[in-house]
């Protein structure tokens, strides 16, 4: 099979900048999880731990990870485009493996997750979707300091049902779109053989089925009125 380095390149970009967004939810849901308490004051002290980094770093951290986004998506559609105008997969490594669900719907499920990402950043980031719940609106004591309430925020957003039903919807589609993902990824970079694919299909479903499970805990307990405000 003849592949040109162009088409070469842009997988092993989408592999490299997907797998920078696992690192990104790995680092985030470890962060969302202080919503639980092991870090003193929580989730609003993490969050005002975030935001009082220097402006350069916020900054050039989110330009980065929409840039990311943005060659990941981008890659993404074309060579999604391709494959199905009938060129054949471009792996570094020849595929050995066999097509799933997962594997099938991979442009699907990252659709659904930009779709996901949108709301997400709309709804507790820019805090537009529900205004009078907004943290930054909302300001609560914290060692002496007044900071914005994020766990106001996101429990006040998780005790509705649908919004709890997307996220939960979002992170199926997440653990669709890892659990191939991860293990695609070493195949792009030439990094799998026939000995270690087995392994490394498992390695990305269990990382893929960690972060599912950690997500959906968050809203779930919110939803079940175990964690609340
Ligand atoms: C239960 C699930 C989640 C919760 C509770 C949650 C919570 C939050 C909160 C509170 C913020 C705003 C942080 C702030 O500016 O103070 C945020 C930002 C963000 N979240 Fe999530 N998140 C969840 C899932 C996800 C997932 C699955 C992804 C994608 C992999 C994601 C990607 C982002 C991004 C890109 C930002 C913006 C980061 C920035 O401002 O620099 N989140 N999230």
């Amino acid at each position: 099979m003849q592949l040109t380095s162009s088409s070469i390149g842009r997988k092993i970009l989408m592999a490299v900048t997907g797998q920078a967004m696992v690192l990104f939810a790995v680092v985030h849901l470890l962060g969302n999880s202080s919503i639980f308490g092991w870090l003193n004051g929580g989730i609003n002290a993490y969050a005002e731990h975030l935001h009082s980094l220097p402006l350069p770093i916020i900054i050039g951290f989110r330009l980065a990870l929409l840039a990311m986004v943005c060659v990941h998506i981008w890659f993404g559609i074309q060579l999604t485009i391709e494959n199905r105008g009938g060129r054949p997969q471009q792996y570094a490594v020849k595929s050995t493996q066999k097509a799933t669900f997962a594997s099938e719907n991979m442009i699907w499920t990252g659709v659904l997750l930009g779709c996901f990402l949108v709301y997400h950043l709309t709804h507790f980031t820019f805090q537009i979707i529900d205004p009078q719940t907004a943290a930054l609106k909302n300001l609560v004591p914290l060692h002496d300091a007044m900071v914005p309430n994020v766990l106001g925020m996101v429990v006040t957003g998780f005790k509705n049902f649908f919004v709890s039903l997307i996220y939960v919807g979002a992170m199926v589609a997440l653990f669709l779109h890892l659990s191939h993902g991860i293990q695609s990824f070493f195949q792009t970079m030439g990094w799998s053989c026939d000995k270690s694919q087995p392994l490394l299909v498992k390695f990305g479903t269990l990382v893929a089925l960690g972060l599912f499970l950690g997500y959906v805990t968050i809203p779930l307990t919110i939803f079940a009125g175990i964690l609340k405000g």
